[in-house]
């Protein structure tokens, strides 16, 4: 369920009408409904109230500090994998005792940061980075508290640049030998252990990988429970899946029934990191049409958004629905909805079956709203593009458009070369 419906042939968010915004603000921009996200984080959510448990919104699938705001008033913490992630965080007003921090390769002075703002957990993916941990926090004289991750080797059965609880993918400790890691932090002066946590992958459409996964965490909590280290925090990660075309996702309902009928005995506080399912379908790319051209095989719709906004078509192949603002009766057809950037893998519909559209209509891209804008670059020198958030009858701005001055911001031109432009040229044809 969202709130982007049609009206009269009109697409709206809410209450808005898409086009309204479009003449208001120009194009492109992503349109998030805070209705959705307010929805979609209690559907998710909700399921799980009967168990002590904590959903951490997964900053980097949707980083906007409106958004990580409305979690926060909805109680979620924020799973980060950056010191950037948590000073969005912090800047939202996210409670630092509701914050884990993921990734393989924190840095001592992320890991500072994060140990001076007493956050929640950190997961750690490694034995050297429990020496840095360690280190620093002694530097601190803190105790930092620890989980760690590990790796289960579960195929998630998702597309392989997002599956990461595989043996051959980084993350994570062998779940085999990772008691070993655990009886080393034990050890440890500034080190408190309080958790196993688990990440296998991304868009999973199965509920099987993650039982799976859990299965294989309760007989190492049961070995580790036997070296005599109890566990009190359980983090599952997150991890999944929504509807994009076909795809036939479980409910969270029934997500959080598995998890919590497999997870019953062990007397943990259950961590929670969902992105993709909460943001995914709560946000839309609006772009429009500048122009359409055929070559003998084709039809191209060139649109004013490009691989640089929306960069999953172009990395995964990743499908997303193109929707028309205005319905008309012109049809749909097959092509490919491409941008201005300079290379063949900028597009974001290929041979897909999309409205009619002709100069100057504006088309949504669907199910924008996780890994969207957050992972928007300025390639080609384009300024990235606004943020907007919709609540009932209102939209708000949310990030501007960024400007050509943004674009050189940091930039700067060293002494040597401040003569005039083409004075190292005159002096070299002379020669
Ligand atoms: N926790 C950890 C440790 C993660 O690495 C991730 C995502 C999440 C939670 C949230 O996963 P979600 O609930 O959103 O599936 N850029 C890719 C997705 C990369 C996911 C990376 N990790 C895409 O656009 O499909």
């Amino acid at each position: 369920m969202n709130h982007f419906n049609y009206q009269n042939r009109e697409l709206h968010c809410e209450s808005v009408p898409v086009a309204k915004i479009a003449a208001e603000i120009g194009t492109p921009f992503y349109l998030y409904s805070g209705a959705t996200l307010t929805q979609h984080f209690k559907a998710f959510d909700g399921p799980f109230a009967s168990i002590p448990h904590l959903s951490c919104f997964a900053v980097k699938s949707c980083s906007n500090i409106a958004i990580l705001r409305l979690f926060a008033s909805l109680g979620g913490g924020a799973d980060i994998v950056s010191g950037g992630e948590l000073f969005r965080a912090l800047a939202a007003g996210v409670d630092p005792a509701k914050i884990v921090y993921s990734g393989v390769g924190k840095t001592r002075e992320e890991l500072e940061y994060a140990l001076k703002t007493k956050i929640l957990q950190f997961n750690i993916e490694s034995e050297q980075e429990l020496e840095a941990l360690q280190e620093v926090a002694a530097q601190l004289g803190v105790t930092a508290p620890v989980s760690f991750r590990v790796n289960p080797d579960v195929d998630p059965q998702t597309h392989a640049y997002i599956s990461t609880g595989l043996a051959k993918n980084k993350f994570g400790i062998p779940i085999e030998t990772a008691d070993q890691v655990y009886a080393k932090a034990m050890q440890m002066a500034n080190i408190k252990v309080q958790g196993v946590s688990c990440h296998i992958g991304s868009q999973l459409t199965l509920v099987s990988p993650f039982i799976e996964s859990l299965h294989k965490i309760k007989i190492f909590t049961k070995k580790l429970a036997a070296q005599g280290i109890t566990i009190t925090h359980l983090d599952l990660g997150g991890g999944l899946g929504i509807q994009y075309d076909d795809e036939t996702p479980p409910h969270p309902d029934d997500y959080a029934a598995a998890i919590k009928k497999e997870i019953a005995d062990l007397n943990c506080t259950l961590i929670l990191e969902p992105g993709r399912v909460i943001a995914g379908n709560a946000g839309i790319l609006v772009t429009r049409v500048h122009y359409t051209k055929h070559s003998p095989t084709k039809k191209f719709v060139v649109v004013d958004a490009g691989m640089n906004d929306l960069a999953r078509p172009s990395l995964y192949g990743a499908y997303h629905a193109i929707r028309p603002v205005s319905e008309t009766d012109l049809g749909s057809e097959v092509a490919d909805v491409v941008g201005p950037i300079c290379e063949t893998g900028d597009f974001l519909a290929r041979d897909q079956k999309v409205p009619v559209s002709n100069q100057g209509d504006l088309l949504a891209v669907m199910s924008a709203g996780a890994y969207g804008f957050s992972m928007a670059s300025n390639y080609n020198s384009r300024p990235r593009v606004a943020e907007i958030m919709v609540s009932g009858e209102q939209y708000h701005v949310i990030r501007a458009r960024e400007t050509y001055e943004n674009l050189i911001k940091g930039e700067a031109i060293p002494e040597f070369l401040m003569a005039s432009p083409d004075s190292e040229h005159r002096k070299t044809s002379k020669s």
